[in-house]
């Protein structure tokens, strides 16, 4: 009968160790602990630097299988989600476990509602950045700055109290992200209007001028919803790997969530729907395109919006975008990037460096030129990539301070510095050699 473990044979001593493989073909790190090459040896540790292969917990939010391009919130295909879904009703499948009945989606929608205003002061903030801030920058500062005018949000034990925190920030984030839009054009501030849905009411926040009320443009309306149910959740990502570890040590969760922004801001992470469009433009033409390919093989470039630790087949989300952009283009007019963009797949996926590296677009590479086409700027596609994510790391978040398994994050490592030395004085210090110069200059 085969048994769930794994039989180690440490050859530096010829012991045997039976390790128990656990639920989800899993070993405790800590069980390598026990094989030791002396007897007041530390023992053994893993090594995995970046996490490539190393599950930080156990979580009941959204599977993934990269292999075969699968995405589910709580076990809904996220094909269905788009298709039928809408945001808010997606965010509460993501952070309550269930879709809600009519009721209880009434009730959620008005709750998020009453939380779309923020502290006047907060313009004030706002005030403080340049002209040309990038709104990502201005949002880890807002949102962190949400710690300081609810001070009730450090009972992370409290369950009303982080209900009513996830509320809050599902709620104030548009505003937030609108704000931080409206200062960098110079334009007032335009506050929530509360009959509109959650993205129609964005759109009012970002673009209304002087008309009386904004109507938003059903199509650009949908298309938003769409955009947000895609990018609500993704297991754990970078930013929820910074929510989770950032939060363990049990700050508030609007703290918490400016880092997870903060990882999100980056263009390997978030910030690659910029970068995607930026490369884009750079590019500028189909003919030049090999050109590109070139530089990318040479290790010069990176394709942005091109592969994913995970996925190593096509991004179901992708998939989702590249077909939606039609319909959003029948409303804004065609974003000639989209030539660009899908011959580039097109040669990419016949390469052999990116099928060998098994590199596919990612939910990156169409979403930039979907929002380009709805008018919104480039430095504003992570701040629409961190207003849906909210509801994910909000979710994460709970769920992780509800382990019980989960304590405050301090990975090891390997030390490979200097052994003991001794102080000595600064006058009788030799010159340094060209080496140690060198070394001196390290950041
Ligand atoms: C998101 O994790 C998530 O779930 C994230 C996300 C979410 O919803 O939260 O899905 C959102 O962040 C999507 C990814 C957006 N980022 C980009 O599009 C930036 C471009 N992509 C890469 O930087 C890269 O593919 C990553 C960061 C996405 C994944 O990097 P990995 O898994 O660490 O892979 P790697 O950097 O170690 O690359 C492995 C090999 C390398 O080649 P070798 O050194 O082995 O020869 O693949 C190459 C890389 O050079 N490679 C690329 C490439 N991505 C990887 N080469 C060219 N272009 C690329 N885009």
């Amino acid at each position: 009968m085969a048994k769930d473990t794994l039989s180690v044979t440490d050859n530096r001593t010829g012991k045997h160790y039976e390790i128990p493989i656990e639920e989800g073909g899993v070993i405790r790190a800590t069980a390598l602990r026990q094989i030791k090459a002396a007897d007041d040896d530390f023992g053994l540790m893993s090594y995995d630097p970046a996490f490539t292969n190393t599950a930080s917990c156990r979580s009941r939010i959204t599977y993934i299988d990269g292999d075969k391009g699968i995405l589910r919130y709580r076990g809904y295909p996220i094909e269905e989600l788009a298709e039928k879904s809408n945001y808010l009703e997606t965010a509460y499948l993501i952070v309550k476990g269930e879709l809600p009945d009519r009721g209880h989606y009434d009730r959620w929608e008005n709750n998020i509602k009453i939380h779309t205003m923020v502290h006047e002061n907060i313009k004030k903030f706002m005030e403080g950045y340049r002209y040309d801030a990038h709104p990502m920058g201005m949002l880890v500062g807002t949102v962190g700055a949400l710690s300081t005018f609810y001070p009730d949000a450090k009972d992370i034990h409290n369950l009303e109290s982080r209900r009513l925190q996830t509320r809050r920030l599902i709620g104030k984030i548009p505003t937030l992200a609108a704000f931080a839009y409206r200062h960098t054009k110079g334009l007032p501030y335009v506050y929530p209007d509360n009959e509109l849905s959650y993205t129609g009411n964005l759109l009012s926040m970002l673009f209304k001028m002087t008309e009386l009320r904004y109507k938003p443009n059903p199509v650009l309306e949908r298309a938003l919803e769409v955009l947000f149910i895609l990018h609500a959740d993704h297991e754990q990502n970078c930013s929820t790997n910074a929510m989770r570890s950032v939060g363990s040590s049990q700050p508030d969760p609007y703290a918490t969530a400016a880092a997870a922004i903060a990882a999100l801001y980056g263009p390997l992470h978030g910030g690659a729907n910029e970068a995607a469009i930026r490369m884009l433009m750079d590019i500028g033409s189909v003919a030049a395109i090999p050109d590109m390919i070139k530089k990318v093989k040479n290790g010069d470039r990176r394709l942005m919006g091109f592969g994913h630790r995970v996925y190593k087949n096509y991004d179901p989300r992708a998939k989702i975008l590249k077909e939606m952009a039609a319909q959003v283009f029948e409303v804004t007019g065609r974003n000639p990037l989209i030539d660009i963009a899908i011959e580039l797949e097109r040669i990419a996926l016949q390469d052999d460096y990116f099928i060998s590296h098994k590199l596919y677009p990612n939910v990156d590479f169409y979403s930039g030129i979907i929002y380009q086409a709805m008018g919104f700027p480039m430095d504003m596609f992570p701040v629409l990539f961190a207003i849906p994510r909210t509801s994910g790391w909000m979710a994460q978040w709970a769920e992780m301070v509800r382990d019980p398994e989960q304590k405050i994050a301090r990975p090891r490592q390997v030390y490979i510095g200097e052994q003991l030395r001794r102080y000595s004085p600064l006058q009788s210090r030799p010159k340094p050699t060209q080496r140690e110069d060198a070394v001196s200059e390290a950041i």
